[in-house]
């Protein structure tokens, strides 16, 4: 086993990437960018699905977002905002109280297997009595409204939707694993309006905005260096702030040249389809033609926490099938997809004793099999080659937005969130590693950090924002 992974060069090379090879993808990466930002929107049929799809599929979205430039850190007041992520829907009450400060109230509910799959109006609607739910049980007496009063709501919608205004979004595709019925195509900003009014819930929808461009505000609010956001999370995506005459596909809307714009890049669709440019191996193949959107997502496919623990595992199955491994043991356990959490991998690369006590409790608690010690350390060194992979890839993307929009010199900061980001041990000193393999010790001067929350005081930060614009009579 240890020949396989640690000495034997072949089997190496096909998880790692050298320094030429990012530079290369960073290219790639680069053209990409710029094409998303200069197709004009227009509906044309994929040509590998023939579905209507409103982008071409060689180039990733870039979703002009209508958040117009950074805060001032001096916006305030209260906000509610509804977060429908990968995993969980989070309901917050946010007390924005200028200068870079905030309070947060919030609670957590998690999404079951069959929502994810179910009917789009049912999952708003549950959106909608989770946060009736939050509004009776935490909002004082001194929020009680007034007859007819309603209180801002921002709702970050963590998939790519095509926006015009900052209050709608049509949902171009679901991604992550979602399935859910009667979605794409439509604007999510209006199903979840009806939801409300079901509900007759005291709130007015005014912001529709995406995880990552959350992160970059509520990021830039307290750290004015932040110029990028990404989120590793059950997915992987990045925002940054554009100049609107640098983004030549919403040229006819009048909008002021000199203005800025946050794009949600959608990263995690790079190199779809064609795959050109990304290192994949046998494992990611099979991960990508047994989802439920093969062809997709390319790019975060080889990064996201939604797949990184089914690479490992499919590893595992085919040197079960082999013979290789768990000899005479029954591996049924093993061999269902996507039982193996990307959690156990960060737990293998953290385990701090000689025998791997923590994989051996892993792979007897979870799956019923014994391990051996050479077995252990195969699956920590494989789990070191995934997770190194997906950072490094991770440091590709965010080359790829310093170095179109010249920050290297300067410097940027980078805020990041999600849970692999967050809990993956060594994660951020790997994407660190990355950059300065690309671009040498300049690389040095682009260093991500922990980000504010987005999703929640993001979110409320650009409601607030939208709020100012709006009694000031702009767009
Ligand atoms: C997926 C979504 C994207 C989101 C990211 C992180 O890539 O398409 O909108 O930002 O996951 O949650």
């Amino acid at each position: 086993l240890q020949f396989r992974v640690s000495t034997n060069p072949k089997a190496r090379s096909s998880f790692t990437l050298t320094p030429q090879r990012m530079r290369m993808i960073v290219e790639a990466f680069k053209d990409t960018l710029e094409l998303g930002l200069a197709k004009p929107d227009q509906v044309v049929l994929c040509h590998v699905s023939l579905r209507p799809c409103r982008f071409i599929t060689n180039a990733v979205p870039m979703i002009p977002t209508f958040v117009f430039g950074f805060p001032t850190g001096q916006e305030q007041g209260d906000y509610l905002a509804v977060d429908l992520g990968g995993t969980n829907l989070r309901v917050c009450l946010v007390y924005v109280q200028g200068e870079g400060k905030f309070e947060i109230t919030q609670t957590k509910y998690r999404l079951t297997e069959e929502q994810k799959q179910d009917d789009g109006q049912k999952l708003f609607d549950f959106c909608a009595e989770c946060l009736k739910t939050f509004i009776d049980n935490n909002l004082e007496a001194d929020h009680r409204l007034n007859p007819g009063e309603t209180l801002p709501l921002g709702f970050t919608f963590s998939y790519p939707c095509f926006q015009t205004k900052i209050d709608h979004g049509e949902l171009i595709r679901w991604t992550k694993g979602f399935g859910v019925t009667n979605t794409e195509g439509r604007d999510v900003a209006e199903m979840f309006r009806k939801s409300l009014a079901k509900y007759e819930l005291p709130v007015t929808l005014t912001a529709l905005i995406n995880d990552t461009t959350g992160t970059l505000i509520a990021s830039h609010y307290v750290n004015p260096k932040t110029k990028i956001a990404c989120i590793f999370g059950t997915g992987c995506n990045a925002a940054y702030m554009e100049h609107v005459v640098d983004i030549p596909k919403i040229k006819n809307l009048g909008i002021d040249d000199t203005a800025d714009m946050a794009i949600n890049c959608e990263w995690g669709a790079f190199d779809s389809f064609d795959h050109e440019h990304l290192p994949r191996t046998k494992y990611d193949t099979i991960v990508d033609e047994t989802s439920n959107k093969p062809g997709e997502q390319a790019f975060e496919k080889l990064i996201s926490g939604r797949y990184l623990g089914e690479i490992l595992r499919l590893v595992i199955c085919e040197l079960i099938d082999e013979g290789v491994l768990f000899l005479g043991q029954n591996t049924y356990k093993l061999e269902n997809p996507y039982v193996f959490d990307t959690a156990f991998l960060s737990l293998m690369e953290s385990d701090p004793t000689d025998e791997l006590l923590m994989i051996i409790g892993i792979f007897s608690h979870f799956f019923a099999v014994e391990t051996t010690l050479a077995e252990r350390q195969f699956f920590r060194a494989l789990a070191k080659l995934i997770g190194r992979r997906a950072a490094r890839l991770s440091a590709c993307g965010i080359a790829a937005i310093v170095s179109k929009m010249g920050y290297l010199e300067e410097g940027c900061a980078v805020g990041a969130d999600g849970s692999l980001y967050n809990k993956y041990p060594g994660f951020a000193d790997r994407i660190h590693e990355g950059l300065v393999d690309i671009f040498g010790e300049k690389g040095r001067n682009i260093v991500t950090y922990h980000a504010e929350d987005g999703s929640g005081v993001g979110s409320a930060i650009i409601a607030a924002m939208t709020k100012a614009r709006r009694n000031a009579g702009l767009y």
